[in-house]
């Protein structure tokens, strides 16, 4: 029981062979894996998906990363699922992410940050609908 969150393990890990690990942690961390996917995004699919960032700098960038490898889609279950998972990630960027974190340990850079958290339990929602159809039961 408990609310949701959801995550993408980024480009960088996926191709590191870094899945199962963090799977582990988070699994370890108490999360409940709900929906599982593995994918790789279209750079048009990532600009979507990153459509709140699409003012930002960095956002050109940003999809061409996301669609330069398979990434993976998980939707998790936990008590305050948001916060908690937010904190297992640590800071976006890893230079300031705390010992023991998935991004300390996995992360290369800030765009390259291992994996992505859903920062509201709105966005959660929103995040989660992108990748997994309602038709199915999770
Ligand atoms: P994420 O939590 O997935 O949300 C937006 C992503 O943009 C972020 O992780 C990083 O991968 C990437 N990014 C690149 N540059 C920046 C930046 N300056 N600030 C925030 N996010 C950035």
């Amino acid at each position: 029981a408990g609310n949701r969150t959801f995550t993408m393990i980024k480009p960088d890990a996926v191709k590191d062979g870094h899945t199962g690990s963090i799977l582990k942690m988070i699994e370890a961390a108490g999360f409940r894996i709900v929906a599982l996917k593995l994918t790789h995004l279209t750079s048009e699919r990532a600009g979507q998906f990153y459509e709140v960032h699409k003012e930002r700098p960095f956002y050109k960038d940003l999809c061409a990363y996301m669609s330069s490898g398979a990434i993976v889609a998980a939707i998790l279950e936990k008590e305050n699922a948001v916060a908690d998972f937010r904190k297992l990630i640590g800071a976006t960027n890893p230079a300031q992410a705390e010992e023991g974190t998935i991004r300390k340990l996995f992360a290369k850079s800030l765009e390259a940050n291992a994996v992505h958290g859903s920062d509201s339990d709105e966005n959660a929602e929103i995040e989660g609908n992108f990748y997994f159809a309602r038709t199915d039961k999770y």
